[in-house]
């Protein structure tokens, strides 16, 4: 496995393996692996000849006051697994490349980020577009992989794709989730005992939405406000947005037609956990 910190050197590497008549599949992180890039990792293995994860916490997609200087860090721990799940090439470029002084160029996907999270996070999805853009062309792959926990985020990059002619495709996978349903996520590590206990009301909530769904209930009143209960009566929740929203637009929907998802942000203590379920998808464990 090689680890490559220059973007030049990410670059060469990259029209090599094309030369050479390589697939290349990108999936792209900020580190601290756990099961769910796991999976990700493993279908991208599957898919191409050449697997390459980066590695990057990118400052650009966290608000003043958010996470980035405690979110949770294993450089070391994440070249181990990496290396297990099969990565040929860690991808782990530093700040002062990525953003040098007199950066000025970010890409924005308009409409669909000002709804959700990007309601509460305004930077977020500007951050998280533009480092997508730059990582597809210095790594240039041919498939990049997505976990569709952050259903908004993998919507959005759809789009920038699609609106950019990027010549790319993207891969949404279905979400990881713990024992008890709490979806994979690096920043679960924030939560205490007690805390992951009422986490737990997310998934129970989904599932009591995707329930009312497949006994024929389409208001989404109706089941939002079931679904919603469910998460107040634990202590330490705190409802950031609770939504059932079209999957194009991302705009609340008050009957479900259509592709409609169920979209979740609680803050549970100190800690933010979004979920999301996609009515008509399985929702197993
Ligand atoms: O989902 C994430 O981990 C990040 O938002 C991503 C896509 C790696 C961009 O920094």
């Amino acid at each position: 496995m090689e680890i490559i910190e220059s973007i030049e050197a990410m670059r060469d590497r990259s029209r090599e393996l094309r030369r050479e008549g390589k697939t290349i599949s990108l999936v792209p992180t900020m580190g601290y692996l756990h099961e769910g890039h796991l999976f990700l990792m493993r279908d991208g293995r599957s898919r191409a000849d050449c697997l390459v994860i980066s590695i990057y916490v990118n400052p650009t997609q966290f608000s003043p006051g958010e996470d980035f200087e405690r979110y949770p860090r294993d450089f070391e721990r994440d070249v181990a697994l990496a290396k297990q799940a099969g990565v040929d090439i860690i991808f782990c470029p530093t700040s002062n490349d990525m953003y040098p002084e007199g950066y000025l160029t970010y890409v924005n996907v308009e409409k669909m980020t000002a709804e959700l999270c990007g309601l509460t996070r305004p930077n977020y999805f500007r951050g998280v577009t533009t480092i997508c853009a730059k990582l597809f062309n210095i790594v240039a792959p041919h498939l990049a992989i997505f976990g569709k926990k952050d259903f908004q985020q993998y919507q959005v990059i759809r789009q920038m794709v699609r609106d950019l002619n990027m010549e790319l495709e993207i891969v949404g996978l279905p979400t990881v989730r713990e024992n008890g349903g709490l979806a994979m996520s690096s920043r679960n590590v924030y939560l205490a005992a007690q805390e992951r206990e009422s986490a737990l009301s997310l998934y129970a909530a989904l599932k009591l939405a995707d329930d009312m769904y497949r006994q024929g209930e389409r208001d989404a009143r109706v089941i939002l406000a079931e679904a919603r209960k469910i998460i107040e009566e634990r202590p330490y929740t705190v409802i950031d947005y609770a939504k059932i929203v079209s999957a194009q637009s991302m705009k609340e929907v008050t009957r479900i037609e259509g592709e409609t998802v169920f979209a979740l942000a609680v803050k549970v203590g100190a800690t933010r956990l979004i979920d999301n379920h996609v009515f008509g998808d399985s929702l197993e464990i």
